[in-house]
């Protein structure tokens, strides 16, 4: 895990979109998208997988080629709530969802998925080899060894093996603990504490503008901790945790993922970045839309969209303070915090 101290160093290089956002330290940083290739993606995480999908972007790959390489950097980290070293169901077994979307709008997804490393390489296996979109469950995991896939021995993290003890003790299900660092907990959304101090959420989602101008997106997850057996939320349903329309733009999903799919979130803010908005503004009206359902629930759950439109203009918006993008674009690398509907 990268110290994020080392990326707060925004600064201004181009002509691209100009991204106000408020900084992990605190501060409003004008930070300035120089241009084609861009990549951004959830969480503190998102540094290391930017760096392998920017290994592709920078050398004139696809979009959907780096967002795949991208997020497996996560995948396969026994160090996050993403792969096969994350929170368990409540049954104790790892169950993954992925997506993957490109600029023709083929996609590919999979749910409830068990002991395959890496659920968004399946996904794009679904879009690109069979005429589905999605598949779940033992019949995704048949594909995934049809087509090659080793099947894992599942091996819980250390903390999730913490975590689920802890749980165990009670077995409740309870509602959702607030996805931000200052909640530790044992809910479903509670973070990963690291060994070095630093937290882990529950999700990578990532969005990239190739150098030809092209979009692409991908969203990985194990989803909420000691979920009911079958649970899926958002992150492998197209238009919820992921949405890219390479005439727009893209988003991608992070939170409780029934209150994504409540709002077809991901669309819903490309679909506004269609009428106009900012990306940061599209995010937030959709945030607004999740506050006017929940009401006073809203103080219980985090959501938080972040998105990348046509002109290389980078925002995103949460519910609750604490969420972080990390952003790459030409030689930076940068972690920012997003704004939110509630204060700190
Ligand atoms: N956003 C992850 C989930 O709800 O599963």
């Amino acid at each position: 895990m990268v110290n994020r101290r080392k990326f707060i160093h925004a600064s201004a290089f181009g002509s691209l979109g100009i991204l106000f956002s408020k900084m992990a330290a605190g501060n409003q940083v004008p930070f300035t998208i120089k241009g084609k290739p861009v990549v951004i993606s959830t969480w503190d995480a998102g540094l290391e997988a930017n760096k392998a999908a920017w290994e592709i972007l920078h050398k004139g790959g696809r979009a959907v080629d780096a967002v795949e390489k991208g997020v497996m950097v996560t995948e396969a980290s026994q160090n996050c709530c993403v792969g096969l070293g994350a929170n368990p169901d409540r049954d104790g077994f790892v169950t993954l969802d992925a997506c993957i979307m490109d600029e023709f709008s083929n996609c590919g997804s999979v749910a409830f998925l068990e002991r395959i490393k890496h659920p968004v390489a399946v996904a794009r296996r679904v879009m690109e080899k069979t005429p589905h979109v999605m598949l779940v469950g033992s019949g995704a995991q048949q594909f995934a060894v049809a087509e090659g896939f080793a099947l894992e021995e599942q091996k819980l993290s250390t903390q999730a093996q913490a975590a689920y003890e802890e749980w165990l003790k009670n077995s409740e299900y309870k509602p959702p603990v607030i996805n931000i660092e200052n909640k530790n907990g044992h809910g479903p959304f509670a973070p990963l504490k690291l060994s070095n101090g630093e937290w882990n959420h529950d999700t990578i989602g990532m969005v990239a503008m190739d150098a030809q101008g092209n979009m692409g997106g991908s969203c990985t997850t194990s989803g909420a901790g000691f979920k009911m057996r079958g649970r899926i939320g958002d992150s492998p349903i197209i238009g919820a945790g992921l949405f890219v329309d390479n005439e727009v733009g893209a988003c991608t999903a992070t939170g409780q993922g029934e209150d994504v799919i409540r709002v077809a979130g991901s669309h819903s803010v490309v679909e506004l970045m269609r009428q106009g908005l900012s990306p940061e503004a599209a995010c937030k009206k959709i945030i607004e839309r999740i506050v006017k359902i929940k009401k006073s629930k809203a103080k219980d759950i985090q959501v938080a969209f972040l998105a990348l439109n046509k002109k290389g203009q980078a925002g995103a918006f949460a519910l609750h303070p604490g969420f972080r993008y990390a952003i790459k674009n030409g030689d930076k690398e940068i972690l920012v915090t997003s704004k939110s509907w509630f204060n700190e």
